[in-house]
């Protein structure tokens, strides 16, 4: 039965108008194809609405993801060392979003130092150093503030062996640096051991965050399923990113109990915006994500077979992996392939 969905789109800023408009170009292609539609709310973030409403979130934004419960989201410019917060953090917070779910895989025909890598990165989204509480205490003297918790952390260990047990995933490390931070990473990890001790047919193991660099480097084979605090788990998933060939191709899902927001793992890449250059793969991978958790599975398998048929075929391939094409030309292209 043809299916309509409201989506609140989020195209960000940077490169991120480009890649949103491929990939719904894209959606709207396998929604014809399955019967599904889909009608879009957009809103402009960041300094763009700003400008125009004197928000860097509109509140009518907030309203249409509340509506919604689902956001298609691309990368949005953070100002650094001032400025206004994160949108991505408070997006994040603000919806409790509290599960930041990247899978890392390979596609078809990419050529990378490590091939068949298949691992799922949870990263917990609403605390940790992310909370953004700073302040000078002294002249000279700065504090920020991590704050970890028993409810976060039991929460994302839970949402880690349940995605484990449903899809038959064998192994979940939990990356930590409690010999150092021995209250809050030690918390961290308590919660990650008790949750545990319910899935004995999941192997537990704890890796310390620098150690898990080197060890991923070496060999990414030996991990499945990463969980970790929110900042580590943030720069651990871009050093995964290399393994599949960058950060053009990997996806993320920030899931709360009432909403869902889906966007790329990269961000608004200033130097190469607005020339056409960037590789919309993340977001449609992200794309279809979000097409799973609306129960529309024929779209998105629609979608992934396209996909993998474009990167096998390597004809329409953008720079990022050894291609010339486009954003736009390699977007025809999955169009072509659905
Ligand atoms: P970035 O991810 O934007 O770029 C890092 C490198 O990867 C650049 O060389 C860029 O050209 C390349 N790259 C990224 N996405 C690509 C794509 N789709 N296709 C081809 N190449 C791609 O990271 P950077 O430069 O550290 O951050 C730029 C801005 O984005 C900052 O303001 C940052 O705060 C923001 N950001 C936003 C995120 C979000 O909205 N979720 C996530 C990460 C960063």
């Amino acid at each position: 039965m043809p299916k309509q969905h409201t989506i609140t789109l989020i195209p960000g800023d940077g490169i991120g108008p480009e890649v949103t408009n491929a990939v719904v170009r894209i959606l709207e292609g396998a929604g014809a194809a399955t019967g599904a539609s889909f009608q879009w709310e957009s809103y402009a973030v960041g300094a763009e609405a700003f400008e125009r409403y004197k928000e860097y979130i509109p509140r009518e934004l907030y309203h249409s993801i509340e509506r919604n419960r689902v956001a298609l989201k691309g990368p949005v410019t953070t100002p650094i060392g001032g400025g206004f917060a994160s949108i991505n953090v408070t997006l994040r917070k603000q919806f409790e979003l509290y599960a930041n779910f990247r899978p890392i895989r390979n596609l078809p025909g990419t050529q990378t130092r490590y091939p068949g890598v298949d691992l799922v990165i949870v990263r917990e989204n609403t605390e940790d150093l992310y909370v953004g509480l700073e302040h000078e205490v002294v002249p000279g003297v700065v504090e920020s503030l991590k704050i970890v918790t028993e409810k976060a952390s039991t929460r994302i260990a839970k949402f880690a062996f349940e995605y484990a047990r449903k899809h038959g995933r064998k192994k979940i490390h939990a990356i930590h640096k409690a010999n150092i931070m021995k209250m809050s990473d030690g918390l961290f990890l308590r919660c990650a051991r008790d949750v545990a001790k319910d899935f004995p047919e999941i192997t537990y193991g704890e890796h310390i965050v620098d150690n898990t660099c080197m060890q991923l480097v070496m060999n990414p084979y030996q991990y499945d399923i990463l969980v970790l605090p929110n900042l580590y788990g943030d720069i651990v998933s871009d050093l995964c990113a290399a393994f599949v060939g960058g950060l053009g191709l990997v996806p993320s899902a920030n899931l709360g109990e009432s909403c869902a927001i889906f966007e790329a793992v990269h961000g608004s890449a200033p130097d190469i915006a607005g020339q056409d250059k960037a590789n919309p793969t993340a977001l449609l991978q992200s794309a279809i994500l979000m097409l799973h958790h609306i129960d529309e599975a024929e779209a998105a398998n629609r979608i992934q077979n396209a996909l993998d048929k474009v990167y096998a075929e390597k004809t329409a391939l953008t720079r990022d992996v050894g291609g010339t094409a486009g954003t736009q030309a390699f977007a025809n292209a999955v169009l072509a392939a659905l």
